[in-house]
């Protein structure tokens, strides 16, 4: 019996590839993408306009969206933490594009060197500009369990962050466990506080794997209603500025799991299996 549909949304050449310590080519990326578009996914993203101080890893984005063939129903989306982010992201087409802002402030400073609400007076152009062409947004929240800087973050804190980034225009709002340390009580716990202030059809499961948990916080979040997860393919990834943050779960896993409690996921694995692989083999 189908459970209705449960999307994976493909992160891998973004929050993958944003930590890898190899410098990975352009073409590389760029294949990468092209195999995940076969594979049925709906949004991938695949670019990352920040500051190449910040994450090198990240510098060719522009080149990499001019160079993947773009599937018909697939959103291609990048970055943007600023207004400059938001004009390269756009020259370089785009189809969507996240804002990223944390629970905690020691997070919020070391990843984008501003607080929570320096980040907002940030964001507030990008979605101005973005509503005025229909470039749909969508929002992150970090350290929605704990932060590797401040430690643990009440619900309260990401409800409140949630609520602001839907409210200012995000049509989705995606809920990071950046360093991996939500079981599936906090999540829960975390998740009854957001459901309250944004509707859970909006909402994202962004879970990192670093302590073998993302699977049951994804389990939890089923059942609190949420029915989109990021992942990335091979489980690769990671964030430079947070220690200890190890990859995402990986797609394949994640395919495998929904599609055998009765999701339909609109992913073809054996496809997905294969950009596990070339994803294996980028990392050297
Ligand atoms: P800053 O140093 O405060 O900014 O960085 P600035 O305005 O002083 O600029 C510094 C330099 O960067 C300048 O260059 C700017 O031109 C340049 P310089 O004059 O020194 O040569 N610059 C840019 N270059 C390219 N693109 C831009 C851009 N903006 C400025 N958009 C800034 C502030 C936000 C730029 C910086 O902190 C940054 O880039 N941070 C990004 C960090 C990052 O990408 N982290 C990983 C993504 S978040 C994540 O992984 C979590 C997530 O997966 C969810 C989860 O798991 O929780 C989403
Ligand atoms: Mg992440």
């Amino acid at each position: 019996m189908s459970l209705g549909p449960c999307e994976i949304f493909e992160v891998g050449p973004r929050d993958g590839l944003q930590n890898e310590k190899r410098e990975i080519p352009v073409a590389e990326k760029v294949a990468l993408v092209n195999k995940l578009s076969a594979a049925g996914f709906r949004r991938i993203e695949c670019a990352s306009f920040v500051s190449p101080k910040w994450v090198p890893q990240m510098a060719g984005s522009g080149e990499v969206l001019g160079g993947i063939s773009r599937t018909e129903g697939v959103r291609y989306a990048a970055l943007t933490p600023n207004m400059r982010g938001y004009e390269d992201a756009v020259a370089a087409k785009a189809d969507e594009i996240a804002i990223f802002a944390s629970a905690s402030e020691g997070f919020s400073q070391k990843n984008i060197n501003a607080s929570i609400e320096e980040a907002f007076e940030r964001f507030a152009p990008i979605l101005e500009e973005a509503r005025h062409i229909d470039m749909p947004v969508r929002g992150y929240v970090s350290c929605v369990v704990e932060c590797p800087y401040d430690g643990k973050v009440a619900p309260a804190d990401v409800a409140r962050v949630a609520d602001k980034l839907f409210a200012m225009g995000c049509y989705e709002v995606s809920l990071g466990d950046t360093i991996g340390a939500g079981t599936p009580d906090s999540i829960a716990r975390m998740l009854l506080a957001v459901r309250d202030v944004v509707p859970v059809g909006r909402l994202a499961g962004h879970y990192h794997d670093t302590h073998g948990r993302a699977m049951a916080n994804i389990d939890a979040s089923l059942s609190m209603g949420v029915r989109v997860f990021d992942a990335a393919v091979a489980g690769l990834g990671g964030c430079p500025y947070a220690p200890g943050a190890a990859g995402n779960v990986a797609t394949e896993a994640v395919n495998e799991h929904l599609t055998a409690l009765g999701y339909d996921t609109g992913v073809d694995q054996a496809v997905v299996l294969e950009a596990a692989e070339m994803a294996r083999a980028m990392r050297g």
